[in-house]
């Protein structure tokens, strides 16, 4: 039985991995490196961790960091990327589901860096579920695509751009537990794959949790 990608996460992330994506950038998110530079390092999750450069960067500036995917051909990169720079300890992966399991555990930051897809995600539910994973003074970070970039194809079925509101609705903040941060709109070059550059703009939304 031929599975379609479309209709399975798994196997749509894993044909993505294996034949459009197959190098890691080296790079850490610049939103993240801003925020989590005032940030005293702890445990650290990164959900939709793809090749691991986030939870690398985090290891290397004293996090004890988490990465998890649904992808097991980014795990295996992203493992191997963190071997070689003598981090297996402090970088670890995992694969999982998020919509399915979600890992143990409280964490000082969660991450969520354009967990996005054109295929089922239970996105929200993921965000809400992160959110009560926080340790009290814990940050989370949602960095999300508020819009497509221009030179973005038509997808069939489209990925889901949220809005601050959204974003919010589904973290469950604010609540007394949870103060926001921040939540705007932030913008950022991009280059197309034909090289046209564009500014695009993304949700950027960090909560903490409050001490009781
Ligand atoms: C748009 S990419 C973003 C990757 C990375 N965080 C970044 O900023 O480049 C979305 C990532 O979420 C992962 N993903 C999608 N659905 C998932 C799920 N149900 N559980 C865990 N990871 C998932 C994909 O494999 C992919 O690596």
């Amino acid at each position: 039985m031929t599975i379609d990608p479309l209709e399975d996460p798994s196997a749509f992330w894993e044909e993505f991995y294996r034949t459009k994506r197959t190098t890691s950038t080296g790079r850490a998110t610049a939103a993240l490196q801003q925020i989590a530079t005032g940030l005293t390092p702890g445990q650290a999750l990164d959900l939709g961790a793809s090749h691991g450069d986030d939870v690398i960067w985090l290891a290397q500036q004293g996090w004890q960091a988490h990465g998890c995917d649904i992808s097991e051909t980014a795990i295996a990169r992203a493992r191997a990327r963190a071997a070689e720079l003598g981090l297996e300890s402090q970088a670890q992966f995992e694969r999982c589901d998020l919509s399915v399991s979600f890992p143990h555990g409280r964490f000082d930051l969660i991450t969520a860096l354009y967990l996005q897809s054109p295929v089922a995600l239970a996105r929200a539910t993921i965000l809400g579920r992160a959110a009560r994973q926080l340790r009290p003074g814990g940050h989370f970070l949602v960095l999300s695509h508020a819009a497509p970039p221009p030179w973005s194809p038509e997808e069939t079925p489209p990925t889901i751009f949220p809005s601050l509101a959204d974003e919010l609705a589904a973290i469950g903040a604010p609540a007394p537990h949870l103060e926001v941060v921040r939540a705007d709109i932030v913008t950022r070059p991009g280059r197309g794959p034909d090289g046209a550059e564009a500014m695009l703009e993304d949700n950027l939304v960090l909560v903490r949790g409050r001490s009781s």
